[in-house]
């Protein structure tokens, strides 16, 4: 089943919305299989954002995400990489579609919540940036025949 990495961004923990978004993917049917509550160092922070290295917002959004503790989570489901994309919304949340997460809780791209991979070769490279694999569970989750077939 396929993966992807998602981090609740320092706005969303200092602004307390984290339990509004996990709900959020909750709702939808994705399955958490990795959740930690985490601080982000320099290093971290700029080989999460490497391949943005060189772009005028790459020292103020290393900054950002190293500002304050963020979500880290792995969530799993059906082409759940675009899908958490079409949940979370435009990258920028004054473009975001009203009714996504971005589009509901931001209202600037410098502090726009939620990252989620953009493919699933991203998700695979992120995901072992911060989780060891015995930090992810593989289990069976109640409900999941109601989801698909
Ligand atoms: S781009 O413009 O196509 O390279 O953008 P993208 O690949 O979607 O991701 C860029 C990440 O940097 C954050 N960020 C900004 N992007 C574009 N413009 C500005 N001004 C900017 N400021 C910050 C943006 O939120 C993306 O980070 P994530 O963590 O994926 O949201």
């Amino acid at each position: 089943m396929e993966k992807t990495f998602i981090m609740l961004k320092p706005d969303a923990v200092q602004r307390g919305l984290v339990g509004q978004v996990i709900a959020r993917f909750e709702a939808k049917g994705c399955k958490l299989v990795g959740m930690k509550l985490m601080s982000v160092d320099q290093a971290l922070a700029e080989q999460h954002y490497a391949e943005h290295k060189g772009k005028s917002f790459f020292e103020p959004t290393v900054q950002y995400i190293m500002s304050s503790p963020v979500v880290a989570m792995v969530w799993e489901g059906k082409n759940v990489v675009a899908l958490a994309r079409e949940l979370m919304g435009a990258t920028n949340p004054a473009n975001a579609n009203p009714g996504s997460i971005r589009g509901s809780f931001g209202m600037d791209i410098s502090r726009n919540v939620i990252h989620g991979s953009d493919s699933v070769a991203s998700a695979e490279r992120e995901i072992a940036l911060y989780f060891r694999p015995e930090e992810l569970c593989d289990y069976r989750k109640a409900g999941e025949e109601w989801l698909s077939e």
